[in-house]
């Protein structure tokens, strides 16, 4: 028996990540503003700027979720979860003894407790998270990701796509996975998301597997000339380079939702054939659990309608007692509905009868029903539907 815990702490040790903190002058991306401004604003509208329980109210409600149904207190699921949202934490696990404390209220003064309250990690996924990745491991198992990932710089040094790069304010260094190989640094988070049962509910590194697109020439866009920083280095201006945007749109952005599926309807006979290309190098819908490509079908009769229907492609997820949860706290997952990389979907479905007109409406949503109830979520965001595309035709 004790050879065996005395296994267990050791592979946990072997994984578990170094913290190092991280200096006032570099902690929040205020400090940068003076240099790096645009870039600033441009991270600030991304999700990954609003990864923390205080500014996300899905994360939020779904960490009071998965701390109620499993027992474990609020403060010990933050931890877990901050290994890829909160990855400055100065705390990366909390523990049993934790756990005890937490049950007594004995753990308003823990290590666990200042180290999520500190301002420092308000920011979720910023600068100091991307750019103080010393190095990522390659070869520890899938399943270890976020923080138990990579390793830290020294503070204030930045880790960045140039080798002739100099700062006042920083030192700086050339790191591939800044540049040519910057998938490696999304995978680092990006991939084998996990329930607490160890169902892995998500794997971006998996459904991309083949394709040597670049995740950031979408969600950072093509290189553009422009400035890294406005500090005038260069005879007296700032220096050209050629530079990307830190907007990091993903679903939660109309725009870009829309380049997502293609669409096209065709009849044969009595069956309509509702055909979905995806024209992107990972699953749509894919990202987090719970996600929902709808298909809204209205039949017409001239101007007047005859019939609504609503297809869902989604995902659901059910607890060893088989009763719907969320994807954290899953034992099992229904069958994958998403359309794949590069790939197509026909839906076959029957044409109701007496109709002389179809409209076809593609969209997208956050969130589906059945998690906005379990987590009553309040924000529209969650449940509006993002268009993607819309057809009609005539049925004979
Ligand atoms: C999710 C990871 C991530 C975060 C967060 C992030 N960056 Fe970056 N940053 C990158 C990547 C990747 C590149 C390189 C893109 C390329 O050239 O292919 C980059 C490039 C840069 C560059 C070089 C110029 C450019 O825009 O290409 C600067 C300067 C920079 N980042 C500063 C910042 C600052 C300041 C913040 C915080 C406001 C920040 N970054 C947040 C990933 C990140
Ligand atoms: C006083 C000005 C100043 C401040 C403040 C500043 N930087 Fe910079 N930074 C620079 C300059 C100058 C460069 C080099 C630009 C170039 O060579 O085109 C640079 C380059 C970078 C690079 C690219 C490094 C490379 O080798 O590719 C990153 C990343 C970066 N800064 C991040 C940050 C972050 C994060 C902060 C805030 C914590 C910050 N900087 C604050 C002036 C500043
Ligand atoms: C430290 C972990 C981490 C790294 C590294 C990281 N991300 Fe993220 N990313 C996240 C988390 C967590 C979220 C969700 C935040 C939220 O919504 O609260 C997210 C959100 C996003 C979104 C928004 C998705 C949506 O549904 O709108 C995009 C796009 C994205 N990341 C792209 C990237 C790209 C591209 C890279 C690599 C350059 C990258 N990320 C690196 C953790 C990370
Ligand atoms: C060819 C462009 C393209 C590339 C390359 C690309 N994406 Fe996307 N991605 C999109 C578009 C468009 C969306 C919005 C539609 C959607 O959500 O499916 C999106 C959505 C996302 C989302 C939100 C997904 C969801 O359904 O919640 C995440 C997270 C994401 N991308 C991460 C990545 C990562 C990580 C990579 C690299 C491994 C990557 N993307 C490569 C275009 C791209
Ligand atoms: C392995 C890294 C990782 C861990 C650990 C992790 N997440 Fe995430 N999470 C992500 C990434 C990456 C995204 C972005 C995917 C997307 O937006 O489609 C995300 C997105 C989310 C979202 C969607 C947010 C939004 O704005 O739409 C929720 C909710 C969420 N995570 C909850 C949690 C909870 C609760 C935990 C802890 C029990 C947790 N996550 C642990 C990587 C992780």
């Amino acid at each position: 028996m004790r050879y065996f815990l005395l296994c267990i702490f050791g592979a946990s040790l072997l994984h578990s990540a170094t913290v190092v903190k991280v200096d006032k002058m570099f902690a929040k991306s205020s400090k940068c503003k003076s240099c790096h401004l645009p870039i600033v604003n441009e991270w600030k509208n991304s999700w990954h700027s609003k990864s923390h329980y205080k500014n996300d109210e899905y994360l939020r409600k779904s960490i009071d979720y998965v701390s109620k149904k499993s027992r474990k207190s609020l403060n010990g699921v933050k931890i877990d979860c901050a290994t890829c949202h909160n990855p400055r934490v100065a705390v990366t696990s909390s523990g049993m003894d934790y756990e005890i404390d937490a049950l007594m209220g004995l753990d308003k003064d823990s290590k666990v407790n200042k180290a999520l309250a500190s301002d420092a990690i308000s920011e979720g996924i910023n600068c100091v998270v991307c750019h103080n990745i010393d190095k990522i491991h390659k070869k520890k198992p899938e399943s270890i990701r976020g923080i138990n990932r990579i390793e830290w710089t020294k503070s204030g040094l930045m880790s960045g796509p140039y080798k002739d790069a100099h700062s006042p304010y920083h030192k700086v260094q050339y790191r591939d996975f800044m540049s040519k190989d910057s998938n490696n640094l999304c995978f680092v988070c990006h991939a084998n998301d996990r329930s607490i049962k160890k169902l892995t509910f998500i794997n971006m590194k998996k459904e991309f597997a083949g394709s040597k697109k670049l995740c950031v020439e979408c969600h950072m866009g093509k290189k553009k000339l422009g400035v890294a920083s406005t500090l005038k280095i260069d005879h007296g201006k700032a220096k050209k380079r050629k530079i990307r945007v830190h907007s990091f749109k993903g679903a939660h952005f109309e725009d870009m939702v829309k380049d997502s599926l293609a669409l096209e309807v065709k009849q044969n006979k009595a069956t309509l054939m509702i055909i979905l290309k995806n024209k992107l190098p990972h699953n749509v819908p894919s990202g987090f659990g719970s996600r929902e490509v709808v298909i809204d079908l209205v039949y017409f009769s001239k101007t007047k309608i005859l019939k609504k229907e609503s297809i869902s492609l989604t995902r659901h997820y059910t607890d060893r007692r088989k009763r719907p949860t969320i994807a954290h706290l899953a034992k099992k997952q229904s069958k994958d509905m998403s359309i794949k990389a590069y790939s197509q979907k026909v839906l076959k479905v029957k044409a109701f009868k007496g109709a002389n007109m179809l409209k076809v409406i593609l969209s997208y949503r956050l969130v589906n029903d059945e998690v906005r109830d379990l987590l009553k979520l309040q924000d529209p965001i969650w449940s509006q539907k993002m268009p993607i595309s819309h057809t009609t035709i005539k049925l004979n």
